[in-house]
């Protein structure tokens, strides 16, 4: 028994892959393309262990996904590989039309054929599991109940389209050629391996360098965040028992504004490394030009995982939260390795332009 799992060197994905590792004996081969936000280090951990076989590419290089399954013969594919960031997909959609559908459509179309050669209990057993987001619900109003698997798609980003367009994708490959698939939408992750231009990671590293924490806009847009082994242990669980065809909201009852958020951050900084000044770290906020069509607020009622699969999350948002600041404390070198030259054309390009 053999799992693949696609961008497998990212945040999430990379966190999948060493949970699984540390739980299970079943291999995992890993195909990443190694973009900007994939990181071997991450994985450094299980140099020259058996269990994890990487394979750099493209889930969209129908060849290499093909000859990857004849070779391994998995019994699931996991498929965490996208474009992820919204700010990027604002200033260059081309890449995620690219990755989160095409590539998508071509894996799609490979685990398809695969799929349709297995025979007996190894066709009935194998699943074809899509990670995808919260946002292709669109926006809340601030009253409104939690996004459940029945709300409308309403994506607003370039980002949360294409991501629409992949679950789409994903739901008819089930509808016509009854690919067994699982389909899994989850609120914002944070914690370990978090690459420094997504929110939580961004504060920590600019308030230890002394720099600006640029809040958009008003600082009051709601996120539900979710541990990132909260979300890791769902997709196993969601693996393991969800129904074909089905979809699994994950979230972790935690909904706060980015503001709460940064100023949470500053508190645990002062406490744990404070400034040589002694000033707070809170001093460092700066109100910067909003994210084009910022989506006001995100919920997820998780209650179908909890319900039909028992699946709960461990963590609460204080002691994610303090792990997470604490991680990065300890894992500076991480940090300082992938803060590229790239990285900083980002920063750059992202934030110049707002004005405080
Ligand atoms: P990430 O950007 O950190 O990692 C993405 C990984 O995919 C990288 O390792 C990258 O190299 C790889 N990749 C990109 N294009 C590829 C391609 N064409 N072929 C193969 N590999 C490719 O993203 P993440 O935050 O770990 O998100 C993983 C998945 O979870 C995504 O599908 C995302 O939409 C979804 N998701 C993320 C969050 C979140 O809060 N981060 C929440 C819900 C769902
Ligand atoms: O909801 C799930 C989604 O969460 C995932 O699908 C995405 O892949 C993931 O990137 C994340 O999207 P967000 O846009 O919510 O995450 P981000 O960390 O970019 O921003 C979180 C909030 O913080 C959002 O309201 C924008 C705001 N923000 C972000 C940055 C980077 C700031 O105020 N300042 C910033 O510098």
């Amino acid at each position: 028994m053999t799992i693949l799992v696609t961008g497998g060197a990212g945040f999430i994905g990379a966190n999948f892959v060493l949970d699984w590792v540390a739980q299970s004996d079943e291999p995992v081969i890993n195909l990443d393309l190694l973009t900007y936000a994939g990181n071997v280090q991450t994985l450094s951990s299980l140099e020259g262990n058996p269990q994890h076989v990487f394979q750099q590419g493209d889930i969209a290089d129908s060849e290499l996904v093909k000859r990857l399954l004849t070779e391994h013969q998995p019994r699931a594919v996991l498929n965490f590989a996208a474009e992820s960031h919204v700010d990027r997909s604002i200033h260059g959609p081309e890449d995620f039309i690219q990755t989160n559908i095409v590539g998508t459509f071509r894996l799609l179309e490979e685990v398809r054929a695969y799929w349709k050669d297995l025979q007996g209990e190894a066709k009935d057993a194998f699943r074809f599991l899509h990670v995808s987001t919260d946002e292709v619900y669109g926006s809340l109003a601030a009253d409104a109940p939690a996004f459940t698997e029945e709300h409308r798609y309403e994506p607003n980003s370039p980002y949360s389209a294409s991501k629409a367009a992949s679950d789409h994708l994903v739901r008819s490959y089930h509808h016509t050629y009854g690919l067994p698939v699982l389909t899994t939408n989850c609120s914002n992750n944070y914690g370990p391996y978090h690459f420094p231009e997504k929110l939580i990671p961004l504060m920590i590293v600019n308030a230890l360098a002394g720099k600006p924490l640029p809040v958009y806009g008003d600082g009051q847009q709601i996120r539900d965040w979710l541990y990132v082994k909260d979300h890791c242990s769902a997709i196993r669980r969601v693996l393991e028992a969800g129904r074909t065809g089905e979809v699994y909201n994950v979230g972790g009852w935690n909904e706060k504004p980015n503001l709460e958020i940064v100023e949470r951050i500053c508190g645990l900084l002062d406490t744990l490394r404070p400034r040589a000044d002694g000033q707070p770290y809170a001093g460092q906020i700066a109100y910067v030009t909003d994210r084009p069509g910022h989506d006001r607020r995100y919920a997820i009622d998780a209650r179908k995982l909890e319900r039909e699969l028992g699946w709960k999350p461990a963590e609460t948002f204080e002691t994610g939260i303090r792990k997470t600041v604490e991680w990065y404390l300890d894992n500076w070198q991480w940090v300082e390795n992938v803060q590229s030259g790239n990285y900083r054309d980002w920063v750059e390009k992202n934030y110049s332009g707002r004005s405080a």
